[in-house]
């Protein structure tokens, strides 16, 4: 068997030069007279390393990075294909301590199968959820999900297994399957991974969850700035279908189920539930007033079961493993792994998953390497555009939903973004204004009007116009717009801005508060 030689095929090694690099190991070969196997995985999210081309040996997979295609040349005559050493050798893979120290239930596939590769796929476990759901029938499959404590990936956290128990037991002739795939939070990437790496993960999540609560029909509303998911996606629900895998009797059961792509339009709010439905349904996406619950009345007034990317695509190994194997991972509430992604300026930025309990700091530091400046560390913003920044003496808190929201701050789609001592505080308050102002629907007049005087007032407040008194006026806006908004785009923009104000008052030309008072 001739030698395989990795190259990603992800939007993120690609932006950093995989395609070249694959270009040029394959011309490097023929030269050579060099028979491989190049074989196109996706990333495994140690995204500082990439374009990262790995080796099979019999040791194991060795790596390099990060490859550009000037270094192929070197590489191939230090011997690339035995994994030989050189300058740019990281070493086996599986140990690379970020990696190492992960525990990758979603993420298990990642990176290490070539993604349209439906053999692999199953090779690696895939498909075996699916197989187990056949077996013990759509009740027995909801209340594993139900018992292995899953909760939505996507933001508010809300147990998985009630939002299908729900949809199961609303009456309908059609029930709906939605995957929101919007990913509009900041440094968060985990769903176009899934879709990049391991496509056939999401497709077998949303099969079961059809499965589950008797609906035949999943969407996948993916975002605009996506496209490469979107390629991959197309082709792996093409395999699938011929493969019998989705379609009349999926997999020879009694259970019908199939699935369709959909592309947004580029809308942050468009990732809330009930604006990404009007989306789908070909309306502009305005957020729609709860109740009816898009459990009771979703897609096409259907009941709908929406969840996030990494809700879905964590449901197969849950019903591979049994909800309770789930389920021992994690810390209170927070059952389970969460794929954690380090941003913004960090040193080893990724994926890291991980069970729910990890301290933030740990995170930061001991995984993430600090900033990528080299500077200190002075704020990370966890939870996307809507989450709070946190100081470095809150980098205590464990990675978990209850004791996040004890600070005042969000877990999120499970982003953190890390800025060093140059950032200005007062400037991140008012572009969070200035992002809500932007992405409002203008369904309700907190949100719509509230974030533009917002702008308005942190610009005289950083102008140093009568501070004291527009300080006021900000606080007292923040309180209307959390308790008046109608979804949490308009509630949670003064997470962020009032954290900013009360963590750094300084930036905003105010008296600093000490740290123990601060908190
Ligand atoms: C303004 C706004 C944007 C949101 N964007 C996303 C998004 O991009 N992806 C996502 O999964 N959920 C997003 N949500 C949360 C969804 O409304 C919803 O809670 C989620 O899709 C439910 O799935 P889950 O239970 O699996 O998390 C957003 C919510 C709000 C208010
Ligand atoms: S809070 Fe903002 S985004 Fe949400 S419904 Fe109101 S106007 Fe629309």
């Amino acid at each position: 068997m001739s030698v395989r030689i990795f190259v990603p095929n992800d939007a993120t090694a690609i932006a950093c030069g995989a395609d070249k690099v694959a270009r040029a190991i394959e011309a490097g070969l023929a030269a050579r007279g060099i028979v491989a196997n190049i074989v196109r995985n996706g990333s495994r999210g140690l995204f500082w390393l990439e374009p990262l081309v790995e080796v099979e040996t019999p040791k194991g997979r060795v790596g390099y990075g990060p490859v550009k295609p000037s270094d192929v040349e070197s590489l191939l005559t230090a011997g690339l294909v035995h994994g030989a050493d050189h300058p740019l050798s990281v070493g086996l893979v599986e140990e690379i301590p970020f990696l190492k120290k992960q525990t990758r239930l979603t993420f298990a596939r990642c990176g290490i199968i070539d993604p349209l590769s439906l053999e692999e796929y199953k090779a690696h476990g895939g498909y075996k959820g699916l197989a187990k759901a056949i077996e013990i029938g759509p009740s027995a499959t909801v209340e594993q999900v139900f018992e292995s404590g899953l909760r939505g990936r996507g933001g508010a956290g809300f147990p998985t297994g009630i939002k299908w128990r729900t949809v199961a037991a609303a009456p309908a002739d059609q029930r709906y399957i939605v995957c929101n795939a919007d990913e509009g939070d900041s440094g968060t990437f985990a769903d176009r991974l899934i879709m990049e790496a391991d496509p056939f993960c999401l497709i077998e999540g949303m099969t079961i969850a059809g499965l589950a609560v008797g609906a035949t029909k999943g969407f996948v509303y993916c975002r605009s700035e996506y496209p490469l998911s979107l390629q991959v996606m197309e082709k792996a629900i093409a395999i699938a279908r011929t493969a019998g895998l989705l379609g009349k009797n999926v997999a020879g059961s009694q259970y019908d189920f199939d699935l369709e792509m959909r592309m947004g339009a580029g809308a942050y709010v468009c990732g809330e539930e009930t604006a990404l439905l009007d989306s789908l349904e070909g309306k502009r996406g305005v957020v729609r007033a709860k109740p009816p619950l898009p459990a009771h009345k979703g897609l096409f007034g259907k009941p709908t079961v929406i969840n996030n990317l990494i809700s879905l695509a964590t449901v197969p190994v849950i019903l591979e493993k049994g909800g309770a194997f789930y389920r021992d991972f994690g810390m209170g509430r927070s059952r389970g792994t969460m794929p954690i992604q380090l941003a913004g300026n960090i040193k080893f930025g990724g994926i890291f998953e991980t069970a729910f309990g990890i301290p933030l700091g740990e995170l930061v530091y001991d995984i993430g390497g600090g900033t990528a400046s080299g500077r200190p560390v002075r704020a990370v913003q966890a939870g996307g555009p809507l989450g709070a920044y946190l100081p470095v003496h809150q980098f205590d808190t464990p990675f978990d939903y209850e004791a996040f929201a004890a600070k005042d701050a969000l877990i999120g789609h499970g982003g953190i973004v890390v800025f060093d001592d140059t950032v200005d505080m007062a400037h991140m308050a008012r572009f969070a204004m200035e992002f809500c102002s932007h992405e409002s629907c203008g369904k309700c007049t907190p949100c719509r009007i509230g974030s533009t005087r917002g702008v308005e007032t942190l610009d005289k407040i950083i102008a140093g116009n009568r501070r004291e008194a527009n300080l006021a006026v900000l606080t007292d806006l923040c309180q209307t717009m959390k308790l008046g908004s109608l979804c949490a785009l308009g509630g949670f923009t003064p997470y962020p801005v009032l954290s900013a104000l009360t963590h750094f008052p300084e930036d905003f030309g105010a008296t600093p508060k000490l740290p123990a008072a601060a908190e």
